[in-house]
């Protein structure tokens, strides 16, 4: 168990080692736990921990030189000992945070014929006509801020797309390691730099007047996002895992290639001049991407090592469906609880202060809650939010 203690330690750590005034790629912070700290705030801070293990294991620079220069802040994002601080408390964290969704979706494996899981998957998948959240934006005379907070929660993930299942691939293991390398290169644009779907996902940021420096809005991400990022870092990091991260790859690039449709069509008929190429590529690229999972990496796989594989494999497509549904309903119950706040003001606005949940003690006369991109509301109004809600107070 980790303890609060054990987090105020890793948060001055993490501070004292950032040094003043960090770019926001190498700005590692964990808050501060309060120690009126509810269950789910501190629950939330864990992930921030969590995330801050996981992106000390891959590349990230500025998009412009730091006024002291970039050598001093690499120096110290990626100082051994900070790193052994980190990776010895991520077995910890992950065992608490992540081992219960591993379980639960261990549980739904059956008995492991994932070709029969698999024959099941995909229709299932392909026939979903819909997204909840977009076709309540629709009908929303406030869409724009809640698809702003979509990309700001997503940009957790997608800035550094395909970074997670990189790690997955160097080492040797036959025929379905060049696969899954080709699905790779798609993901990184075949080098091409300007088709990286990362980078296709900043010209989707830059068109909604989002940042697209990574790691720029972390303080706005909420415990959905952070469960979503750290899940699947989880597989990707550990490969002992391996066989769950080709079962989230089969759930990943199947349910992708029907959502990112709906976004393509969202963005065309609410925001014709946004730049929706990274939502069309996917809805293009991912069939390709679920064909090869499943006939070069799943079934070859499967051949070779059995069932024991099988249950390996739908428990990561298992453990992706459950953080991908986590995510899209509590983006779903944002939407209606924040334009049913009688003191909603709508847009990106200060968030300086510390996270808090709708359970978090504290003065609610005056005080305001900034949720995402959405915008703020009273703290009044804010204890009445789902209980998976995380905001940031305004600057005191
Ligand atoms: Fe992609
Ligand atoms: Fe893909």
């Amino acid at each position: 168990m980790i303890t609060a203690g054990d987090l105020a330690d890793l948060g001055a750590r993490l501070a004292r080692d950032a040094g003043p005034a960090p770019p926001a790629v190498f700005d590692a912070w964990v808050d501060r736990v309060p120690a009126d700290a509810d269950e789910a705030l501190v629950a939330h801070i864990k992930h921030q921990a969590l995330l801050r293990c996981y992106q000390a294991r891959y590349v990230v620079l500025p998009s412009e030189a730091p006024a002291a220069g970039v050598l001093d802040h690499l120096g110290r994002h990626y100082d051994e000992d900070r790193l052994q601080d980190l990776y010895s408390l991520r077995p910890r964290l992950e065992a608490e945070l992540i081992g219960p969704l591993q379980t639960a979706a261990a549980a739904a494996s059956g008995d492991g014929d994932v070709l029969a899981y698999v024959e099941r998957l995909l229709p299932e998948l392909r026939a979903v006509k819909s997204d909840a959240f977009l076709e309540a934006l629709a009908a929303n005379e406030h869409r724009l801020d809640h698809y702003r907070n979509f990309l700001l929660q997503s940009s957790a993930d997608l800035l550094a797309e395909a970074s997670a299942s990189a790690l997955g691939l160097i080492g040797e293991f036959g025929a379905p390691q060049s696969a899954l390398f080709r699905i790779l290169i798609d993901e990184f644009g075949y080098g091409a730099h300007s088709q990286k779907h990362s980078v296709l996902y900043k010209a989707t940021l830059r068109s909604f007047g989002l940042s697209d420096e990574y790691n720029f809005y972390s303080r706005l991400f909420d415990t959905n996002t952070l469960v979503l990022h750290n899940a699947i870092h989880f597989l990707f990091q550990n490969p002992r895992h391996f066989f769950q991260q080709v079962g989230f790859l089969l759930f990943a690039e199947t349910a992708y290639q029907r959502s990112t449709l709906f976004h393509t069509r969202h963005l065309g008929r609410f925001h014709p001049d946004a730049d929706a190429r990274y939502f069309a590529e996917h809805a293009h690229i991912d069939l390709h991407h679920t064909r090869m999972v499943v006939d070069e990496v799943v079934t070859p796989l499967v051949e070779r090592f059995g069932p024991e594989v099988g249950r390996e494999i739908i428990t990561g497509a298992e453990l992706t469906r459950a953080v991908f549904a986590r995510s899209g309903a509590g983006l779903l119950a944002l939407v209606a609880a924040f334009d049913s706040a009688p003191s909603a003001v709508y847009g990106l606005g200060d968030h300086d202060g510390p996270p808090v949940t709708p359970a978090t003690p504290q003065d609610r006369s005056t005080a305001r809650v900034q949720l995402g991109a959405i915008g703020s509301v009273s703290a009044a109004d804010f204890a009445r939010f789902p209980a998976a809600a995380v905001g940031r107070l305004a600057a005191a």
